[in-house]
């Protein structure tokens, strides 16, 4: 469009010289401003930058990257079926690349784990299989509210963010978020109270006011909000409460899923099995978009077309998808070592917890970090590592935990690296480390609910 004459411009020189990100991107981005570098190239754990300096990565792309970046393996797939003139974009169509991907889970992941579910393909993102979930379950049991559970983050769509906990994003919905209530995740009572009985008693009461609701969703481990890791047998009471309610219960594995806890589904430690699991972020494996609900059958009453969108199924994502359920989940081979590697993790953070009075770790298996005394001081430690070449993030409502989340192909070597850096960044910010007395063993308490050493997901308290 030719300027306006009647409208004086700036001339350019008198311009401020800000860079393109800063000129034109809207100010809701936010891990640049953390991490301020120009990214390049990647491969694995590394990511290059336009400034010269490579960054050791304990991030992942938000556990969209599980198998690193560019891994070659699917790299290859991708490359072989884009130069072969394969189908990008079908909606949801049939394509080969789906049946391969479809066979391929049902092979790879459903039949061995004795698991049966259908495979529905929502728009491509996490809170995309969140909303579809939330919609089967008020479909299917005619009931309209959900309940979630205090730091729970479950998307930023409003169906989602209505089940979500944090206020700064809830607050941004701008209209108020209904037809859903909190209820205690595991442990938020700090062990002084059995989280499950005000919904037990309520629910079992006719007089009680409390409406049954369609659904509960939960995450194993709060991949947002804060790290804390629910106890198997505090999930198991809560499949038994779902169950005997009839009550559905929906398990968001967007990020704990595919491996990141050391088993594909991050529920196979407690052995429920939940009514609708919703995957995402790595489910292709390579970084690109996609999204899985998986439904137990007699729950498939969708019409057709009743749920759908463009993009859904990529078959791009497919195909890398495809190749990563062959290349890491035909044995237990790949899934033993995580759980090897993520114990290192584990140890390495322990140790660096043990410097500083009140710090603990938290998560489980390579979605784990450590939550300081001074809530301000994770932050803090993220910028140091940053600035030693390291990308790690913060988790919790007030980004009170350090959270690591490397790929799970990363090796010992890398891992030890990272954990250098951040317990370099923790003494610069905190000072050198001070070995605390031993931590308490775990609270051993009784009840239904018993509270085990290492199933609580929190160590040092
Ligand atoms: C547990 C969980 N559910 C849903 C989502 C939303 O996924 P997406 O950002 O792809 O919409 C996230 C994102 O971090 C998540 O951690």
């Amino acid at each position: 469009m030719r300027p306006d004459t009647a409208m004086p411009t700036d001339p350019p020189t008198t311009r401020p010289r800000t860079n393109v990100f800063e000129e034109l991107e809207s100010q809701v981005r936010s891990y640049c401003r953390s991490w301020p570098a120009t990214f390049t190239t990647a491969a694995g754990s590394t990511l290059q930058a336009e400034n010269g300096r490579s960054y050791l990565d304990f991030f992942a792309g938000a556990g969209a990257l599980n198998y690193g970046h560019n891994h070659p393996v699917l790299l290859e797939a991708l490359l072989d079926y884009l130069r072969s003139g394969g189908i990008v974009h079908s909606l949801d169509m049939h394509t080969a690349a789906k049946r391969d991907f479809l066979t391929t889970f049902r092979d790879r992941i459903l039949v061995p784990r004795d698991l049966d579910y259908k495979l529905m393909f929502p728009g491509p993102t996490g809170t995309n299989s969140v909303e579809s979930a939330l919609k089967l379950a008020r479909k299917v049991t005619g009931r309209q509210h959900i309940l979630s559970f205090t730091n729970a983050f479950h998307g930023m769509t409003l169906g989602a963010l209505s089940v979500t906990g944090n206020s700064m994003k809830r607050n941004g919905a701008g209209l108020p978020l209904t037809n859903s209530s909190k209820i205690p995740y595991d442990d938020y009572f700090s062990g002084a109270t059995e989280d499950f009985l005000w919904l037990e008693r309520v629910l079992s009461d006719s007089g009680s006011g409390v409406d049954k609701p369609a659904a509960i969703i939960v995450e194993t481990v709060q991949g947002e909000g804060g790290l804390s890791a629910a106890r198997p047998e505090w999930l198991r009471a809560l499949s038994e409460l779902c169950r005997t309610h009839e009550i559905l219960l929906i398990l968001d594995d967007v990020q704990a899923g595919c491996g990141r806890t050391g088993e594909f589904f991050s529920f196979e430690e407690s052995g429920i099995v939940p009514d609708i699991v919703c995957l995402s972020k790595s489910i292709s494996g390579f970084g690109l978009s996609m999204a899985l609900t998986l439904i137990r059958p007699q729950l498939d009453q969708w019409e057709p077309g009743e749920h759908n969108g463009t993009f859904r199924g990529q078959n791009t994502s497919f195909v890398t998808g495809t190749a990563a359920l062959n290349e890491f989940w035909s044995d237990d081979t790949f899934a033993e070592g995580v759980r090897e590697r993520a114990a290192e993790l584990h140890d390495g953070l322990a140790q660096i917890a043990s410097g500083y009075a009140g710090a603990v770790v938290k998560g489980r298996g390579f979605l784990s970090g450590i939550k300081f005394q001074d809530a301000s001081a994770a932050s803090k430690i993220a910028a140091a590592s940053y600035e030693r070449g390291l990308l790690v993030e913060t988790s919790g409502p007030e980004d009170e935990v350090l959270k690591t989340m490397p790929a799970l192909t990363i090796s010992s070597d890398e891992l030890r690296s990272g954990v250098d850096i951040i317990a370099a960044a923790a003494a610069e910010v905190l000072g050198a480390p001070v070995m605390q007395e031993a931590a308490p063993d775990a609270d051993m308490r009784g009840g239904a609910y018993n509270r085990g050493t290492d199933s609580r997901g929190e160590e040092g308290k």
